[in-house]
């Protein structure tokens, strides 16, 4: 039963959550903005990055307006520069159909250039506080543990079918605090390679691949 996870995550999470600039501020455009950055780098890194964006271009309308080269110059040395070109041109989407307001609705997200499901999530959940789930490598990995589920992440069917099962348990009051505290879990408990901190993890006890010795065999992905 995954539901059982969700208070026991809830409380830890509570406890033990970094605190983070882009964190607990209720900031659509942060939370777009960092999550952007954090799928190419880690959290330590992504932290200065993080506010020299934001104080040159502290809202929509700035990152629209913003001129080609000062762009690509707060992005040095975050590589990937498709994303922020991307996200300038999703910003301008913004500001000339939704009057500058990010939208809270997953849906019209998606619709936005550079945000997929994970990025349309993250934002709706964290800053809107929508029930929608934001499956990202961590929280594969974090599921995929706790269900010894079999299937290939790189594959998109198995990584719907974890969409719709956290669907299911999203708690409606902290849907946001959910999808961080699976996050959170697993970038610093329930991490790769044989470094599992399971001793730590407030959800051990109901952890199929924990409870049969087996968590280092999830996730599966095939070899390309
Ligand atoms: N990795 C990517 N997004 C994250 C978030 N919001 N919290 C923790 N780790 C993350």
């Amino acid at each position: 039963m995954l539901k059982k996870i969700v208070i026991p995550l809830l409380q830890w999470y509570n406890i033990n959550k970094r605190v983070l600039p882009w964190r607990d501020k209720n900031n659509a455009y942060y939370t777009w903005v960092s999550e952007i950055m954090l799928q190419q780098t880690r959290v330590e890194a992504v932290k200065p990055y993080f506010q020299r964006f934001i104080t040159a271009l502290p809202d929509v309308q700035a990152l629209a307006q913003c001129p080609q080269e000062q762009l690509l110059k707060l992005w040095e040395g975050l590589g990937y520069y498709n994303r922020v070109r991307n996200m300038q041109e999703a910003a301008r989407q913004v500001v000339s159909d939704y009057q500058g307001i990010i939208p809270e609705d997953y849906q019209t997200l998606l619709s936005l250039k550079g945000i997929g499901s994970y990025t349309a999530g993250a934002i709706a959940s964290i800053a809107y506080h929508k029930s929608v789930p934001a499956v990202d490598g961590n929280v594969l990995r974090v599921i995929t543990r706790i269900t010894e589920n079999n299937g290939d992440i790189s594959r998109q069917s198995v990584r719907r079918v974890i969409e719709e099962e956290l669907s299911e348990i999203m708690p409606e009051d902290k849907p946001g605090d959910f999808n961080q505290a699976l996050m959170e879990l697993g970038a610093v408990v329930c991490i790769p390679n044989g470094m599992a901190k399971c001793e730590e993890c407030p959800v051990a006890s109901l952890c199929q691949a924990y409870c049969h010795g087996t968590v280092d065999r999830f996730p599966v992905k095939a070899a390309k």
